[in-house]
């Protein structure tokens, strides 16, 4: 069971987006249990400020360290990154972060406890980062204005990998990423739409040929789309 905790200032976000599909059928099976917490919850204030303005000036808020330290030792047991328990990964997500990949996806399905902290654009005080977090996760080159989306995007592509969590067991083995290509084109009936065909291989039966024509359709539409990834 891999539990996701996510600290957030705003946990309606998830309500219905955790219920949807593949992570549905993996917290109904019991792989996976996701919860979304108030970060005003852990606020010792009686406004339960979760922000402040930036120390040497400037614009925007920045979410104060006390309330995300408290909601994290309320979560893990403790309040440093050194004293976490074995398992537990505790991730920032931010702009600023490592970017995420399908390598980082197979690597946190490995957890068996997350603890997201969703940043706003404005800003996270840094000691968040240097004394918290185990990990500073983006989700790509543009700005959101917050971390919630992106926890979304980030269970999404650790829960399928869960074993059981898809139908087939090894259907997550064969896909985009995995082995560094894009997916070949895939097609159902009917053979022949608006003049459009389908390629005659695909339906000659013949798997050797189909298995060849799918690697090397795999591999132009790597160079054609994402060159990137073909070079080492
Ligand atoms: Cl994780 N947070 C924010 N605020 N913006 C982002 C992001 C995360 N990943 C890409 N842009």
């Amino acid at each position: 069971m891999l539990r996701f905790d996510i600290i957030t200032i705003f946990p309606e976000f998830f309500r219905e987006v955790m219920d949807y599909g593949i992570l549905r059928r993996a917290r109904n099976a019991g792989l996976a249990e996701v919860k979304a917490h108030d970060l005003r919850q852990w606020t010792m204030d009686k406004h339960h400020v979760v922000d402040d303005r930036p120390f040497g000036g400037g614009d925007g808020m920045i979410l104060k360290p006390e309330p995300i330290f408290a909601g994290v030792e309320a979560l893990t047991g403790a309040s440093r990154k050194e004293d976490f328990p074995l398992g537990t990964r505790v991730i920032l997500l931010s702009p600023q972060g490592e970017v995420f990949s399908q390598v980082l996806a197979q690597d946190l399905s490995n957890a068996s406890h997350i603890v997201f902290i969703c940043g706003r654009y404005e800003g996270v005080d840094e000691r968040v980062a240097e004394a918290l977090a185990t990990d500073e996760v983006s989700i790509g080159d543009y700005v959101l204005s917050g971390g919630e989306p992106a926890a979304t995007v980030v269970i999404d592509a650790v829960v399928r990998l869960l074993p059981g969590a898809l139908g087939s067991e090894t259907s997550a083995v064969f896909e985009s990423f995995s082995e560094g290509l894009l997916d070949h084109p895939q097609y159902t009936r009917p053979p022949e739409f608006r003049g459009m065909k389908v390629p005659e291989v695909l339906l000659s039966g013949n798997h050797a040929e189909i298995e060849r024509w799918r690697k090397e359709a795999a591999i132009a539409k790597t160079k054609r789309k994402r060159p990137d990834l073909l070079k080492e």
